[in-house]
């Protein structure tokens, strides 16, 4: 694909460690990961190796069981069993990138429901364009990897062909 970013395990891995250093040096100690499915979740589990807090997972999704487009992101799984154990944490949010931040910005608005004490959100990549919505001002530290321009990624766990998608993200890097 012309212009796409490809990035490979050991980009996604660094970018996290970086990360996780960045929220250690300012002292964020969350509670609770929340990964936002399905991008999040790998993600979240390297930083659990940094930052070894529980996981919960979410799915959020322009799309319902019934595969049909809707016009706003909406819940596929929840953590509903655990939704009254978010009232007075910190929470930790990932995802793999902030696109038009719909689906964030609609995740966000749905954890504020629980009375958390604290939320920070972590993304990979931020791509620079104009956003759906504003960050919500509830969120009070935002972590993002890399700040690139608005063209579209592809993430490791997409590749059919692993090797040849290393390759690629390796051609990327040294071409800059
Ligand atoms: P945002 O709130 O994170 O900005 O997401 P947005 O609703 O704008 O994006 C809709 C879907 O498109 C999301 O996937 C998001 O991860 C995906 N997406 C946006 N830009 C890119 C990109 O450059 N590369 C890739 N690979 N995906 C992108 P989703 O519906 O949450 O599905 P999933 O893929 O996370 O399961
Ligand atoms: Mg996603």
């Amino acid at each position: 694909m012309n212009n796409a970013l490809y990035v490979s395990y050991n980009d996604v891995h660094k970018i996290i460690k970086d990360l996780a250093e960045k929220i250690k040096k300012i002292n964020y100690d969350p509670d609770i990961i929340v990964a936002i499915g399905s991008g999040g979740f790998i993600p979240a589990r390297i930083i659990k190796t940094f930052i070894n807090r529980p996981i919960y997972a979410v799915g959020i999704s322009y799309y319902g069981v019934d595969k049909k487009h809707r016009d706003h992101p909406q819940k596929i799984q929840w953590i509903d069993e655990v939704q009254d154990q978010l009232k007075g944490k910190k929470i930790l949010l990932i995802d793999e990138v902030d696109d038009t931040r719909a689906t964030l910005g609609y995740c966000i608005g749905e954890l504020l429901k629980h009375e958390i004490s604290e939320i920070a959100v972590l993304v990979l990549h931020n791509k620079i364009k104009e956003k759906d919505v504003e960050m919500p001002k509830e969120v009070n530290h935002y972590f993002k990897g890399l700040e690139i321009k608005d063209v579209w990624i592809c993430y490791p766990w997409d590749a059919i062909d692993i090797d040849e998608h290393t390759k690629l993200a390796n051609k990327g890097k040294k071409k800059k």
